[in-house]
């Protein structure tokens, strides 16, 4: 079986081909490298960004997209991942999955002959990311044949669960040379395992990557103000724990105000007013959420195009 290249987190990228992939994402009109093919996406928890940007960024490229609710498939229940994959390679050009465990995507992909993409697992968020760093690329008009160097001194505070969303930005951040700040509580902190991966692609772009307990430490000057919800889908369970813990965390425009004079807010959404953010800063002069929204589209495409080889187109 030939190997295909998969899309399970960032660093699966090297920087110049994330720096491709950006690239192809600025184009508003690509060539229909997927024309006559498919594209399945198979959702295990609820999605309305993610969703609908992959499905209208597959019919740009001229593809048709195919969304499955978990449940009618039931992987690894009904039959083995494995085959679930070796058939939708089949029919399929690329398979995005949108899971509970990663090891889900690790199984699929090891067994996919197609690229396998990740629409969310409880570790990694890498489409977000992608759109995370376009609109920070727009914000300050860098073309990326200007990154990393453009984004030199440019710094990210990420204000409370360091949740999949967070890995993900905090490696992009590193590997184009922004400055990483968490602030969570007390025993919320990244686990080891990532902050193996972070730091050294972080030293090696010059930059920090550091946290602290209190939010205006890290805040303090920053040109990003990020936050996701305190309890992710899967943990709702512990909503009740984590709204305690997280006290104090809010992004309010009190904490705004500590942050550099130009800087953004920035959210993946969905996002709970009046918890993890107050409601003011989401609609306030700072908020780039919706265009934060509307990229999710753009380098969902610019994603697919470069996995069909468009860099080369
Ligand atoms: N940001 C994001 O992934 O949103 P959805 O969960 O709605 O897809
Ligand atoms: N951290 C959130 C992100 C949703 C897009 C979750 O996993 O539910």
């Amino acid at each position: 079986m030939k190997h295909p290249r998969h899309f399970l987190k960032l660093d699966d990228l090297s920087q110049a081909e994330l720096l491709e992939v950006l690239e192809l994402s600025m184009r508003p009109e690509l060539p229909p490298l997927l024309a006559g093919k498919g594209v399945a996406l198979v959702f295990e928890k609820p999605s309305a960004r993610t969703r609908h940007s992959v499905e209208m960024a597959a019919v740009q490229l001229g593809a048709h997209p195919s969304v499955t609710r978990a449940d009618e498939i039931q992987l690894g229940q009904r039959e083995e991942i494995a085959d679930v994959a070796r058939t939708f390679g089949c029919f399929y050009s690329m398979v995005g999955l949108r899971v509970f465990w990663h090891q889900t995507l690790l199984d699929y992909a090891s067994a996919s002959p197609v690229p396998t993409i990740n629409l969310l697992s409880d570790r990694s968020h890498p489409l977000q990311a992608l759109a995370d760093i376009l609109t920070m690329a727009q914000q300050w008009g860098i073309a990326p044949h200007d990154m990393p160097d453009g984004f030199a001194g440019r710094s990210v505070a990420y204000v409370g669960d360091p949740n999949n969303v967070a890995k993900s930005l905090a490696l992009a951040c590193a590997m184009l040379g922004i400055e990483f700040r968490l602030s969570c509580p007390k025993g919320y902190t990244f686990p080891e395992e990532d902050i193996a991966t972070i730091l050294p692609v972080a030293k090696v772009n010059g930059v920090a990557s550091w946290e602290a307990l209190d939010p205006k430490e890290v805040v303090a000057g920053a040109d990003v103000v990020y936050t996701d919800v305190w309890a992710s889908m899967g943990q709702e369970a512990q909503t009740d724990q984590r709204r305690a813990d997280f006290a104090g965390y809010t992004v309010t425009a009190e904490l705004m105000e500590l942050a550099a004079p130009e800087a953004i807010f920035l959210h993946c959404l969905p996002a709970h007013r009046g918890e993890e953010v107050a409601d003011e800063v989401l609609e306030g002069r700072q908020s780039r959420v919706w265009r934060q929204v509307e990229n999710r589209m753009h380098t969902a495409r610019g994603l697919m195009a470069w996995l069909q080889g468009g860099s080369q187109a």
